[in-house]
């Protein structure tokens, strides 16, 4: 059965309007219609060739996941070989670089094109008559695969070229690179994670491993994009730069990077790659440097190329986002939810532009999955924002003396048992309050009454200590440059800054300290009386429940508490741990000159503060308290009725002093001698 003339005519013009909303989502990125509305044109189109099937033209929309899985890929080879580019690492190289291409050219100053440097894999796609005739990889730059039917499964592909700005050249061998959007990789590798399967590595080995799929569907499905960059052979058109030929391209409705620009002289092309190191991260692909080529074709043309790589151009790499390294150890660090992380600790290596020493390994079976061991050779990986990771341990490299990682069952932090609910890849610590308790007891002791540390607010402390970098508070005191600037928004600046105001911290005074430690219902006011009264940490600790009580301003609650914070081995530690770390304070004054120093006193009759109290204010300044008069008496404190003492004082020759004189003398005004009061 003929096809009738007006069918045809609907079906050119659906093909028609159907390529040019691509091209204007995919290339222009300014689409005019609705996703509803695209897909009504496919549905009919796909409609109408069901019902024509002698109508289906190769190039139609709707034949782009091909049916036949092939056995294997057959070769293609190209008619021009693609070769690869020098990579440069410094500024110093790109100048030297240009230096060649100036002095070879014998000019002044060099215009040329600079584009980010895709990290996909190169392929060829073939245009004959403007219809894509065959799709190729790179291969080893003479010969690749051809991925004709995986390359038409790319949406932003046009299956025929544009013409409605530019007629199609009668051939145009196209070269581009295929990617993986971060977005699209993160969903593929969850994917693969629900279904039990390996994730891949990187975005670049998530888009080869799809891009040789044998079927198509699964190529289909994997949501690759594209960006061309440049051509190998073509008959029926000619460009006179480099330039001239992306908006070519982008005419025909290929896909050019929106970042691409021309510059003028080397320093500008220096520039470009600071820029574009800047917005990096924010790229939603990733890109591993930029590529600077002369603009001219006929100078391109007059440098020529080398065994490998052309003379005109320069990859100038950014900092690499993948490292090797040695791991020393594996940690563990418990996050917000109580998730405990093992965390790889690293010799320090250099990765996406900072250096790194600690990287996760997300949970045990990943750990057992890469079959990381400490003292193993691993690939970590640092891509913009992220945290550093693990991506595979290097077995090959094992001498023997690896140690297996075993996850222990207490919580690192509390030492409460560790759970794993149903389903679930991680363990978590089973006490509720153990991760925001140990962040709020480092905002506590950072806390301007307390260790007085600016810039450790709540959320440095939920980093320090999801990172497993703080699991006590003397962790702090032992943190360097390194650690800080692997956590996130950590530059060296503000690192440098804390690790100072940190250092600062250590000179403090007893009270401040006492507070900082977070002993329950101990507060500033009571960590001065008891700073006062005891006078040292070794005396405060010692204190019984008594002594403590008999703290003008301490109840038994307090001083209950007290006693048994002291009590907790593991608190002992903590003190011993931070006293270790250099924190100091000077010693009360009283042994600072007061006047009392190594004076006795006698105490007769009733004062109006409590007479343990009067003996204590004696002792804090380093005074004697004696029972009885003798000539070895200093002074005699006569309160009201007083008894035989003050009698024998006299006889003596005692100084006698009333509640007043008293007072003076310890330089304590009256009425302050209550809790409250400073001593
Ligand atoms: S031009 C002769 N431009 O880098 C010049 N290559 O090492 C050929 N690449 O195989 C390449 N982005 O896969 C060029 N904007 C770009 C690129 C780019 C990524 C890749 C391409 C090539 C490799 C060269």
């Amino acid at each position: 059965m003929a096809v009738p003339k007006e069918v045809m005519e609907r079906l050119e013009w659906l093909r028609r309007e159907i390529d040019r909303h691509n091209y204007l989502y995919y290339v222009l990125d300014s689409p005019e219609i609705s996703d509803s509305e695209y897909d009504a044109l496919m549905r009919e189109l796909k409609r109408l060739e069901e019902e024509y099937p002698e109508a289906v033209t190769p190039d139609s929309p709707t034949q782009r996941v091909g049916a036949r899985p092939a056995e294997r890929f057959g070769s293609v080879v190209h008619a021009v070989p693609m070769l690869s580019l020098d990579d440069a690492f410094s500024a110093q190289e790109v100048r030297e670089f240009d230096a060649r291409v100036r002095s070879w050219l014998g000019v002044e100053e060099v215009e040329y094109a600079v584009e980010p440097k895709m990290d996909g894999l190169a392929v060829e796609l073939v245009y004959e008559g403007g219809r894509l005739a065959r799709a190729s990889t790179r291969g080893d730059g003479i010969t690749g695969e051809d991925v004709t039917l995986n390359i038409k499964t790319i949406s932003a592909v046009p299956l025929r070229l544009r013409e409605e700005e530019l007629p199609a050249p009668a051939r145009l061998d196209v070269r581009g690179e295929v990617f993986m959007t971060r977005e699209a990789f993160q969903r593929l590798n969850s994917q693969r994670a629900r279904n039990g399967e390996p994730p891949f590595a990187n975005p670049r080995n998530a888009a080869a491993g799809s891009l040789r799929q044998l079927d198509p569907a699964v190529t289909a499905s994997r949501q690759l994009d594209v960006f061309f960059y440049g051509v190998g052979l073509v008959e029926g058109t000619e460009f006179s730069t480099h330039w001239e030929c992306l908006l070519s391209l982008k005419r025909w409705g290929l896909k050019v990077n929106p970042h691409a620009k021309v510059v003028q002289g080397i320093e500008a092309a220096i520039d470009y790659h600071t820029a574009l190191a800047a917005i990096r991260a924010s790229l939603p692909y990733e890109i591993d440097g930029v590529v600077i080529k002369v603009n001219d074709l006929s100078m391109q043309e007059r440098l020529g190329t080398k065994a490998r790589s052309p003379r005109w151009a320069v990859a100038y790499k950014f900092e690499a986002e993948e490292a090797i390294t040695r791991v020393k150890d594996i940690i563990l660090s418990v996050g917000r939810t109580g998730a405990v992380t093992p965390l790889a600790v690293m010799e320090p290596v250099r990765v996406g532009g900072v250096v790194v020493s600690r990287a996760t390994l997300h949970n045990e079976d990943e750990v057992k999955r890469k079959d990381v061991r400490i003292g193993d050779w691993v690939i970590i990986r640092r891509a913009g924002d992220v945290i550093p990771e693990v991506v595979k341990s290097l077995p090959q490299r094992r001498k023997g003396g690896e140690r297996e990682f075993q996850m222990p069952f207490f919580c690192p932090v509390c030492g409460s048992p560790l759970e794993r609910r149903e389903g679930e890849a991680v363990w978590r610590c089973s006490n509720r309050s153990c991760f925001p308790r140990m962040v709020k007891s480092i905002t506590h002791f950072a806390s301007k009454p307390a260790m007085n540390i600016d810039g450790l607010g709540q959320k440095v402390a939920e980093q320090l200590v999801s990172s497993g970098l703080v699991r006590h508070l003397d962790d702090l005191y032992r943190l360097g440059m390194e650690d800080l600037t692997s956590l996130e928004r950590f530059a060296e600046k503000s690192a440098r800054n804390l690790l100072d105001n940190i250092e600062a911290s250590k000179d403090t005074t007893l009270s401040r300290f006492i507070y900082a430690l977070g002993i329950p219902l101990v507060g500033e006011v009571t960590a001065q009386l008891l700073a006062d009264r005891f006078g040292s940490l070794e005396a405060l600790m010692e204190a019984d429940e008594k002594a403590l009580t008999s703290v003008d301003g301490v109840g038994p609650e307090v001083a209950r508490s007290v006693r048994k914070w002291f009590k907790d081995p593991s608190h002992i530690r903590l003190v011993q741990g931070l006293l270790e770390a250099g924190i100091r304070w000077e010693e009360p004054r009283r042994s600072a000159g007061s006047p009392i120093e190594g004076k006795g006193f006698v105490f007769t009759g009733t004062l109006s503060i409590p007479r343990d109290r009067a003996k204590e204010m004696v002792k804090a300044q380093g005074g004697r308290v004696l029972s009885q008069v003798s000539r070895k008496t200093d002074y005699v404190v006569a309160g009201e009725k007083p008894g035989s003492k003050l009698r024998k004082a006299r006889e003596l020759g005692v100084t006698v002093l009333d509640e007043a004189g008293f007072l003076e003398l310890l330089g304590v005004e009256p009425g302050r001698t209550r809790s409250g009061g400073r001593l």
